[in-house]
């Protein structure tokens, strides 16, 4: 539980004025320099409630991810960043290998909170270099302000870099959305799943930006309801026309002929293309494959692991059988009844027509156009486009 001292802060702004205000919500924002807090939406809660939490520990980051008041796989990355400035600021330390010792722990927490998206990784693995580094280096002194400052600046680099990078991506994908489109998208992938404008949701945004017009279609997202709950809320704040889709209702629209594109984000794509998602994505793909619709996933580099040379080693959360069978807290299902509740399956590489990234679209995805890409040093100019 997160401590009540630690994190409530009720939305002044109120119920009807986040519900149509234009101007989205933002995941995460750093309030304050040293001293500072993480604030996040608490995201269990919209669209019913704005409602603030001040992060001031990396304890409470880390129940915050767990418990998916903030979710989406830069999201959480950027927040663990975060967690790592909190959880050295709360200490004082009398030597290095105390300090050392305690960067260690504070980092093991915080990558114990989810296991599927890759940016969390990615992220406490950069902060990780940083502090030991700094407190390795000879003219390290435990007293001095120094590492959380540094700590703190990496993090936010890490923040800009996701805003940059998801901006970029959704700027290179809105050329694959053309008028008069139904465009399948699951789960929640926008600025409440990232830094700023997300990824999938992105490409959306910036297309309709461009006058493109077409209607999403947004899956419910059982069980945790990412879909009705958050991409509703967001497409809906920039007016883009939405309809909402019973996540068992999308192999019938395909075949009305109302989806022409399905457009997803990426937790963890391995180094083949076989791209872990929200559960739920690799049944889209195959239903996509079946009535020849393009599937495109849409994904930062910073969702890429080079480490794992396909999709079958990606550790997928399980979560747990209550998220099924009582879903806020209603019991739905017989009383005792067990539940598988993966909370992402792993789609093949060659069902992926396209993955969108910050560098250029990869097409067709395979392990040399995503090394290709990958090993590119200049984004915006190198594709791996066949
Ligand atoms: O369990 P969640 O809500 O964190 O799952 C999120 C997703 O599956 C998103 O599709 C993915 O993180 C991409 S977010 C830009």
């Amino acid at each position: 539980m997160l401590s009540a001292a630690c994190c409530v802060m009720a939305s002044k702004r109120g119920r009807d004025e986040g519900m149509t205000s234009h101007r989205p919500l933002r995941a995460l924002e750093w309030v304050g320099e040293r001293d500072g807090f993480l604030r996040i939406v608490d995201q269990t809660r919209l669209p019913r409630e704005i409602r603030y939490l001040q992060l001031n520990s990396a304890d409470e980051v880390r129940e915050a991810i767990m418990h998916l008041k903030i979710r989406g796989a830069p999201a959480i990355g950027v927040a663990a960043a975060f967690g790592v400035v909190l959880g050295m600021r709360q200490a004082r330390y009398r030597s290095a290998a105390d300090a050392l010792a305690h960067l260690e722990r504070v980092v093991n927490a915080l990558r114990e909170s989810r296991p599927t998206a890759i940016n969390l990784f990615h992220a406490l693995e950069r902060m990780h270099r940083l502090g030991h580094s700094i407190i390795t280096a000879p003219e390290f002194q435990p007293q001095v302000n120094d590492l959380v400052l540094r700590l703190l600046a990496e993090a936010k680099a890490i923040w800009a870099e996701d805003r940059q990078m998801c901006r970029a991506l959704a700027e290179h994908g809105a050329a694959l959305i053309q008028d008069g489109m139904g465009v399948l998208t699951h789960c929640n992938t926008g600025a409440l799943a990232a830094s700023d404008y997300g990824t999938a949701l992105g490409v959306l945004f910036v297309a309709w930006e461009r006058g493109r017009r077409f209607t999403v279609y947004a899956t419910e997202t059982r069980p945790l309801w990412q879909g009705a709950r958050l991409t509703t809320l967001e497409l809906k704040w920039r007016g883009i026309a939405t309809v909402l889709a019973c996540d068992n209702a999308a192999g019938w629209l395909m075949r009305l002929g109302r989806v022409q594109l399905v457009l997803v984000g990426a937790d963890r794509i391995a180094a083949n293309g076989d791209t872990a998602n929200k559960v739920g994505t690799y049944s889209l793909a195959a239903l996509a494959r079946m009535h020849g619709i393009p599937f495109y996933v849409a994904a930062p580099t910073s969702s890429f692991d080079a480490t794992l040379p396909d999709g079958s080693a990606i550790p997928l959360e399980q979560r747990s059988p209550l998220e099924v069978t009582q879903p806020f807290g209603l019991q739905i299902a017989a009383e005792g009844i067990g539940a598988e509740n993966p909370a992402f399956d792993v789609t093949p590489a060659d069902w992926i027509t396209g993955i969108i990234t910050e560098r250029g679209l990869i097409q067709p995805v395979n392990r040399a156009t995503i090394a290709a890409l990958l090993q590119s040093e200049s984004p915006h100019k190198v594709t791996a486009i066949s």
